[in-house]
């Protein structure tokens, strides 16, 4: 089978879709290579990630990892936001068929521009490393 059982589960049944109207952060970012779109939302309070929605126009394997995405990271203090990686994310569906493996970078890369929105907006300092997803390789 080409995809693990999670990953058809968060397909079929994405968790956290739909937006938070007053949301603290907002990520939205796109792929190049397919023009895919991807939308994150979080709700922070005290530094906690207490609500987090997506969108997507994405393909199957995007939407589930945005989905496996917002699981990992609600409740959990924005710099563990931070530190997830998309590989983390996968790992975390029980794998992705290398070719889709680009998908899973968008659900990343919507959580960090939604962390940099909410530290922006906050005046909170950060380091621009952080968020410098574009000059590293992902796998
Ligand atoms: Fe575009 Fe998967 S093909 S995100």
């Amino acid at each position: 089978m080409l995809y693990s059982e999670k990953v058809m589960d968060h397909f079929r049944n994405p968790r956290n879709v739909g937006e938070i109207p007053d949301a603290d952060g907002i990520g939205e970012v796109g792929n190049a290579k397919c023009g895919d779109i991807m939308k994150m939302y979080l709700k922070i309070d005290d530094d906690i990630i207490t609500d987090v929605k997506f969108e997507t126009f994405g393909c199957g394997s995007a939407i589930a990892t945005s989905s496996m995405a917002t699981e990992l990271i609600k409740g959990k203090p924005v710099s563990e936001a931070l530190d997830l990686s998309n590989k983390a994310v996968v790992e975390a569906l029980d794998g992705l068929p290398a070719y889709k493996l680009h998908c899973s970078v968008l659900a990343e890369e919507a959580v960090k521009a939604a962390v940099k929105d909410y530290y922006d907006k906050n005046g909170i300092a950060y380091d621009a490393d952080q968020f410098a997803f574009d000059d590293h390789d992902h796998e």
